[in-house]
């Protein structure tokens, strides 16, 4: 466990999926594999296309394409702007496509308005997608057969591997029914034998829905929306939420209670945070990730290790 979170288990209970451990050692796993294909030719190559000036967005592509080059792959950043015509984002991804020199292409989302993130997902080359979101790839982790695997998802199960959670025959609750997460994830704890349910806004009895999970894993995009009330007592709880607070008046009621959450943003001015609240949380869980060093870390690696993938699937 790395000393950054020993102020977390000093107060609480569950012990941490740490994430960023874990990414550090398959990112490592990926640079010698990008080695090896570098010494039989060119290095595995990743290009981002990036459309407008979404902040958060250019954070992440920034922070995707220098961790493939810190792994020892190539990586570039197509820069579109918001006013690009839909037709044209196709043309880029065609031209992407036909382009022998790249191995994995990824289209960084949300999308700005009047683009189609489906038609986008269908125009890739299957054999590139290393998002995992073309159907071809969707149908083939429904069949449990999967190749690649949307990068969040397929790192939710490296986390609870590494760390000896058992995942067959465990209740696995999942909220959030998104193409990205949500749904590959559900897919993915499916073809492990685990008992799967799906979550979302209309399901009725949330939290005694969540209460009978094993694993619970969060990813709705609300600040600290899983309380106590949702967790068993020993469950491994995932939360794959990053939301920004710039204020204490953006943060939910729970939130504004606590001390860590007042503290970061008196001085800071922001907090990112999870969907669950970690403190409410982590007297009850066996196991918890925090936020930011669970999921987020790993998305990245996982995406790494797609690149990785893509080039040796297409050598
Ligand atoms: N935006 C946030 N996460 C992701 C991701 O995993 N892939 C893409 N393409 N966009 C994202």
């Amino acid at each position: 466990m790395g000393l950054v979170y020993s102020w977390l288990v000093a107060a609480n209970r569950a012990r941490i999926l740490d994430g960023a451990l874990l990414a550090k050692s398959l990112r490592e796993r990926v640079r010698v594999e990008a080695e090896s294909i570098a010494a039989r030719g060119a290095p595995p190559f990743l290009r981002v296309i990036l459309v407008g000036e979404n902040a958060a967005s250019m954070t992440y592509v920034a922070s995707k394409t220098r961790a493939a080059q810190e792994a020892g792959c190539g990586a570039e950043t197509i820069r579109l702007p918001d006013s690009i015509p839909p037709k044209r984002l196709l043309d880029e991804v065609r031209r992407a496509n036909s382009d022998e020199a790249v191995d994995g292409l990824l289209v960084q989302l949300p999308l700005p308005a009047g683009h189609d993130p489906r038609a986008v997902a269908d125009a890739v080359d299957p054999g590139k997608d290393v998002d995992g979101l073309h159907p071809e790839n969707v149908g083939l982790l429904a069949q449990g057969r999967p190749r690649f695997v949307p990068c969040t998802a397929a790192g939710i199960v490296e986390l609870l591997d590494a760390n000896a959670v058992g995942i067959e025959g465990a209740e696995a609750v999942v909220l959030g029914r998104s193409e990205i997460v949500g749904k590959p994830v559900a897919a993915l704890l499916t073809s492990r034998n685990a008992t799967v349910t799906l979550c979302h806004s209309r399901t009725r009895n949330l939290p005694e829905v969540c209460r009978r999970a094993d694993i619970l894993i969060a990813a709705i995009g609300r600040a600290g929306f899983v309380t106590r009330g949702f967790v068993k007592e020993g469950a491994a709880v995932v939360d794959v939420g990053i939301n920004r607070l710039d204020s204490l008046d953006a943060a939910p009621p729970n939130l504004r209670r606590s001390a860590r959450v007042k503290e970061t943003i008196a001085s800071k001015g922001r907090i990112l945070v999870g969907d669950v609240d970690f403190d409410d949380v982590s007297p009850a869980a066996g196991w918890i990730t925090p936020v930011p060093g669970g999921v987020g870390p790993l998305t990245i690696a996982m995406l790494l290790a797609n690149t990785v993938k893509a080039a040796r699937l297409r050598r």
